[in-house]
């Protein structure tokens, strides 16, 4: 059973984070990653197998809060509390919710009071007054998980810390980067596609960025709408 997590070990790993997030079809079609929510005395038998034996490297997972429906949340968080995660982050949408709509914040604060051990909240931190704002809320809070805020603004975690904010030219070499590793790895219709969802995050609010940026057609017009000349 926990077999995987002595080769994760012998690797050098000394934690491994389970992917309870994934709401991708490839993935939950096999049952896997966000489809094991929806049968929490499943999730339990596993999890029940896996914490029996003494393990080589410890455990982390990441969630949704519910397949179908927030209403699965109470029910999966009690279960997530009764075992010794090094940490479990929670995306606080739903599978179906996939990666837009309305987050849960709510649904940090009954992991909180359930007892999760060490859970790190996920979902549209996109700047930083939304990480301020967080902690204001839950000052208790350990940690955060930022996705798509930290590659739409590559100072953000520097932010954060108190530093600086990214100067035009740190902005434009970043999302260079970005652009020329997703056309390598896929073509340039797609990255330009992937860049344009990326930067209208801190375009948002920004309707005359937001309409150079819809006009672009090629990186370096994408990257004139949203930093600047
Ligand atoms: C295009 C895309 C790909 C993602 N791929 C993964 C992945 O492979 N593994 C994972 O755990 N989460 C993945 N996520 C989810 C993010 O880790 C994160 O949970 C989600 O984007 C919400 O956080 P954010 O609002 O800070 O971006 C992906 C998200 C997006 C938008």
């Amino acid at each position: 059973m926990s077999a995987w997590l002595y080769y994760v070990s012998e690797c050098g790993y000394s934690c491994a984070d389970l992917n309870l997030g994934c709401p991708s079809p490839t993935v939950t079609r096999r049952g896997r990653g966000s489809a094991m929510l929806q049968d929490p005395a499943c999730l339990r038998s596993f999890l029940d197998r896996l914490f029996s034996n003494t393990l080589p490297a410890a455990l982390s997972i990441k969630t949704r809060i519910g397949y179908e429906s927030t209403e699965e949340w109470p029910v999966l968080a009690d279960l997530f509390a009764d075992y010794p995660f090094a940490h479990v982050t929670i995306h606080v949408r739903t599978t179906r919710e996939q990666y837009t709509g309305a987050v849960h914040p709510e649904a940090f604060e009954l992991a909180l009071q359930k007892g999760i051990p060490h859970p790190v909240y996920n979902g549209d931190l996109r700047s930083l007054e939304d990480v301020r704002a967080f902690a204001a809320r839950f000052p208790t809070a350990e940690a955060v998980m930022i996705g798509r805020g930290l590659l739409a603004d590559p100072a953000l975690a520097r932010r954060i810390r108190g530093g600086k904010e990214a100067g035009k030219d740190e902005l434009r070499n970043w999302y260079t980067a970005l652009y020329e590793g997703w056309k390598d790895r896929f073509d340039r219709t797609i990255a330009l596609g992937r860049i344009k969802k990326l930067m209208e995050w801190p375009s948002e609010g920004d309707i005359r960025r937001k309409r150079l940026l819809r006009r672009a057609d090629g990186i370096e017009s994408c990257i004139s709408a949203v930093v600047g000349e």
